[in-house]
């Protein structure tokens, strides 16, 4: 790691992505495959290109066991776009749906949708800082509501869920952009799975969603051609040029989980790099970790200090330790750690190290 001058980087997303799959990228830079034109050079009308993006897919239908009848899309925008994507698809004229509120993500999603239809919140937790998810009983959908949207990560508060929401038996459409692969899913428990790669499965400018033949048989007249899932399923998500420099990096990176044990090896190292963490921060009140217990997220961990006029020595004396990207998101401040599935172990320990040492000096 030294030789080439990198950091620990606990990065929020774009986030660090393995070694491994940065070399790969940079020797395909000049010549793709061996087809003689370079990554950023090749055509997504290319045979090599259509061998690459073809990988991508059937690794993903691997690595997260989705379902035949499903269909897996690389779209541009971002999850933000797919906010009112998805409610502009599957938001019947007059219809309804719910939306369990976690996080500022969640409320960005319920805002789209409103402009759609009849979109609410079954849950809303800003009153509490959104320090927890909500457990099944605490919240009630709408006997008429399409579906039931919900966000299994919440990057900026350090929350997730532990369990598959319930969706009072209607459809499920998750935000999974900060855990997806990094943490267990039932794809078959939902219909539309949207995420945006920068954090869990390569760069930015990549979007995957993954989506039922329910969730497609809602395509209406008349929508937007770019807007409608149907088009890019038509077009194996060619309907227009696709990021494809971002699609080689997602197939990389997949090709690396499934080196390293798959979707479990990826769970396991994730929660024992949360354990280690987590473990630190409850050691000592010199920390104060944000999320409530049960609702703790392994991928992006948030933290004050008792005394908050020390997070910024905290920070710059983790710059300077070669730890980046740690400063906490504005709307809870303090200290964030991502620590997405090519984050490594070494690179916890390293900031644990620091942490004690940093508490033994200002304690
Ligand atoms: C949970 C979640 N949803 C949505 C987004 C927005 O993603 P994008 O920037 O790809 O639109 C983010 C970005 O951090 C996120 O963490």
């Amino acid at each position: 790691m030294e030789s080439v001058g990198r950091i620990h980087n606990f990065g929020a997303g774009p986030a660090v992505l393995p070694i491994e799959v940065v070399e790969e990228v940079a020797a395909a830079l000049p010549n793709l495959l061996d087809s003689g034109f370079g990554l950023l050079e090749v055509s997504h009308r290319s045979a090599t290109f259509q061998s690459v993006i073809d990988s991508a897919m059937e690794r993903i239908r691997r690595v997260l066991s989705v379902p035949d009848d499903y269909e897996v899309l690389f779209l541009q925008g971002g999850a933000s776009t797919q906010f009112y994507m998805t409610a502009l698809n599957l938001i019947g004229e007059g219809e309804k749906a719910d939306f369990l509120v976690t996080g500022g993500w969640s409320q960005k999603a319920l805002r789209e949708a409103g402009r759609v239809g009849d979109a609410a919140a079954a849950w809303d937790d800003s009153a509490n800082g959104f320090r927890s998810v909500p457990q099944d009983g605490d919240y009630s959908i709408r006997e008429d509501a399409a579906y039931v949207h919900y966000t299994s990560n919440n990057t900026l508060y350090g929350t997730q869920y532990h369990h598959l929401p319930d969706s009072g038996g209607k459809p499920r459409v998750v935000d999974a952009s900060s855990d997806i692969c990094g943490v267990p899913i039932d794809v078959s428990a939902h219909d539309v799975i949207y995420a945006g790669a920068q954090k869990n499965l390569g760069a930015s400018g990549v979007t995957l969603v993954i989506i039922s033949p329910w969730a497609l048989s809602r395509g209406k007249e008349g929508l937007p051609t770019m807007l409608d899932y149907n088009t890019h399923v038509s077009k194996g998500s060619m309907f227009n040029t696709p990021n494809t420099s971002g699609i080689y990096i997602l197939d990389r990176v997949f090709a690396w989980i499934e080196q390293n044990g798959g979707l479990e090896g990826a769970i396991e190292r994730n929660r024992t790099k949360a354990a280690l963490l987590y473990g630190e921060l409850d050691r000592s009140d010199f920390w104060r970790p944000h999320a409530h217990g049960g609702s703790r997220s392994v991928m992006n961990v948030t933290w004050r200090l008792a005394d908050e006029a020390l997070e910024s020595v905290f920070l710059a004396e983790a710059e300077a330790a070669r730890m980046g990207g740690l400063k906490g998101h504005q709307c809870i401040g303090g200290i964030r750690a991502s620590m997405y599935n090519s984050c490594s172990m070494e690179s916890v320990k390293a900031l644990v190290g620091f942490m004690r040492d940093f508490e033994s000096r200002h304690g």
